[in-house]
């Protein structure tokens, strides 16, 4: 095959059909693979274990976290290789308390590694303009980030600061921001994409008084929910080709695939989070049911909102109420995805209705005050442009692959910002995502419409489909330093689709 087309049915192919739009088009790239697989709801979804601290102090927490290969039981039976914060291919669940800070020490204990070029889909060494594509990574040192979180800019996870195997950093979290659902993953550069998916990213639940006082489901009805995609080979091996989406076709749910969750008939908060590298899901529940969203990425909203269907994003977070008290004990409630094309990525999970309970929990009118923060007129008015340049073969930010050499954005400390970012439509069309790190932002409006649901929230991650045009608003008043930005379908940015903002004086 000429280049074009290498890039077309090789690296295209599978991004695109991500997208929720795009069920006429022919499924490209590589086979699908089977892996073992089991049936749907065959296996009980675990909730990871919340992490305890190894000392605390009057004003901090302190945890030492440890990366290493290991081994875990997605199907029944069979050891699987991964990569885990702690061991676990889920990392274990980081509690935190707004004004509370948090100090980790991540340590990397994977074995040293020579430095190679990563394997990728389609055009991985094609193209004269595609240096980027063949960089070379070294596959075992680490970075890790905290998404959503107001971090100072030497803790934030730059790709940058890598621990290399056998040593640790030191990370510091202020937690100087309202209650949300955050999370931790690897954030190396062009290894991100194959780290998240071997298995590095847990969860931070950052928590407030106002929050506490709201009475939402807590304790064990306070679950979360990690949605993601993976490929497996017969002996049920984890695969991974950088940028080639068709094969992961199995739903891994905190990581087992398809799981059934016993719940009672009551209430219940679901943290949902998007950590898949590429795949967007469109959440239903049969028999139909609301789902009340009350968290976004940065934390609550000013008011629940109800919704038959709820579409994610890689990187995106909601937080769902779901009362299960309408059902009858015995009930299967199905956790539909409306936007997978394969039969084994339609669904997701199901959540199995066991008796009554005592329901003390409530979802009061008002969730948040501190969140109608006024952002004020913009100041500054950019616009960012992501594209996979065909031509180049190379997966770009304003026409740049990522480069840590070159800042790109230099924005003034306190400054009101519009960022208006395009995804210029090509064919076939391929969906993705804007993610700054540090900020939250509101977004302005889709297509010249305003949005709806858990993006009415603070978000620090925005979907923006092929063809589409999407305005938000952020004030850079957290932290001074260097930050990236790139898209969230970590693949994409793996390859290139990344950048850097220096906010300063
Ligand atoms: Cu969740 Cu820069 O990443
Ligand atoms: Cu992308």
């Amino acid at each position: 095959m000429r280049r074009r087309e290498v890039i077309k049915y090789g690296a295209l192919g599978g991004a695109a059909v991500a997208f929720a739009g795009n069920r006429g088009l022919a499924v490209l790239g590589g086979k699908a693979a089977a892996g073992p697989g089991v049936p749907p709801f065959s296996v009980a979804m675990p909730v990871p274990p919340v992490l305890r601290p190894t000392r605390r102090t009057l004003t901090t927490d302190y945890y030492t976290v440890t990366t290493r290969e290991s081994t875990a039981e997605i199907f029944p039976g069979i050891a699987t290789k991964v990569l885990g914060y702690e061991g676990a291919f889920l990392g274990p669940t980081i509690r935190a308390w707004s004004g509370r800070e948090v100090k980790i020490t991540h340590v990397n204990a994977l074995p040293a590694a020579a430095a190679r070029r990563p394997k990728m889909a389609g055009h991985a060494h094609g193209g004269s303009g595609g240096g980027h594509a063949a960089a070379l990574m070294n596959p075992n040192d680490t970075v890790v980030h905290l998404h959503g979180g107001h971090t100072p800019a030497d803790s934030d996870g730059h790709p940058k600061d890598t621990i290399a195997p056998g040593a640790q950093r030191l990370y510091t979290y202020p937690n100087e921001q309202a209650a949300a659902t955050l999370w931790y993953h690897d954030h190396g550069h062009v290894t991100e994409g194959e780290h998240l998916y071997r298995g590095l990213a847990g969860f931070y639940l950052l928590s407030d008084l106002e929050e506490l006082a709201l009475g939402l489901p807590s304790g064990d009805r306070d679950v979360p929910i990690m949605l993601r995609d993976a490929a497996f080979d017969d002996a049920g091996q984890l695969t991974y080709v950088m940028g080639d989406f068709a094969p992961r076709t199995t739903i891994l749910v905190n990581g087992k695939p398809q799981p059934y969750f016993k719940v009672k008939a009551a209430r219940y908060r679901f943290r949902v989070l998007n950590a898949a590298n590429e795949r967007v899901f469109g959440l239903r529940l049969d028999p139909a049911a609301e789902m009340v969203q009350v968290g976004s990425d940065g934390g609550l909203l000013a008011a629940p909102i109800p919704a038959s269907s709820v579409l994610l994003s890689p990187g995106e977070r909601v937080d769902l109420v779901i009362d299960f008290s309408a059902f009858e004990p015995g009930t299967r409630v199905v956790l539909h995805n409306d936007v997978g094309r394969e039969d084994s990525t339609k669904t997701v999970m199901a959540f199995d209705v066991q008796g009554p309970a005592r329901d003390h929990s409530r979802v009061p009118r008002r969730l948040r005050r501190r969140g109608e923060v006024e952002l004020g007129a913009a100041d500054v008015t950019r616009r960012i442009v992501m594209t996979l340049n065909l031509e180049l073969g190379r997966w770009e930010m304003d026409g740049k692959v990522f480069d840590m050499d070159r800042i790109d954005q230099y924005i003034r400390f306190g400054d009101t910002e519009i960022w208006q970012v395009d995804n210029p439509g090509m064919n076939p069309p391929i969906p993705h995502n804007l993610h700054l790190h540090g900020v939250h932002f509101q977004v302005l409006d889709r297509d010249g419409k305003p949005v709806e649901g858990h993006e009415t929230g603070w978000k620090d991650t925005v979907y923006v489909a092929a063809g589409s045009s999407v305005r938000i608003k952020v004030r850079f008043d957290r932290h001074k330093g260097l930050y990236p930005y790139h898209c969230h379908f970590v693949d994409h940015s793996s390859m290139g689709m990344m950048a850097q903002m220096e906010i300063r004086d």
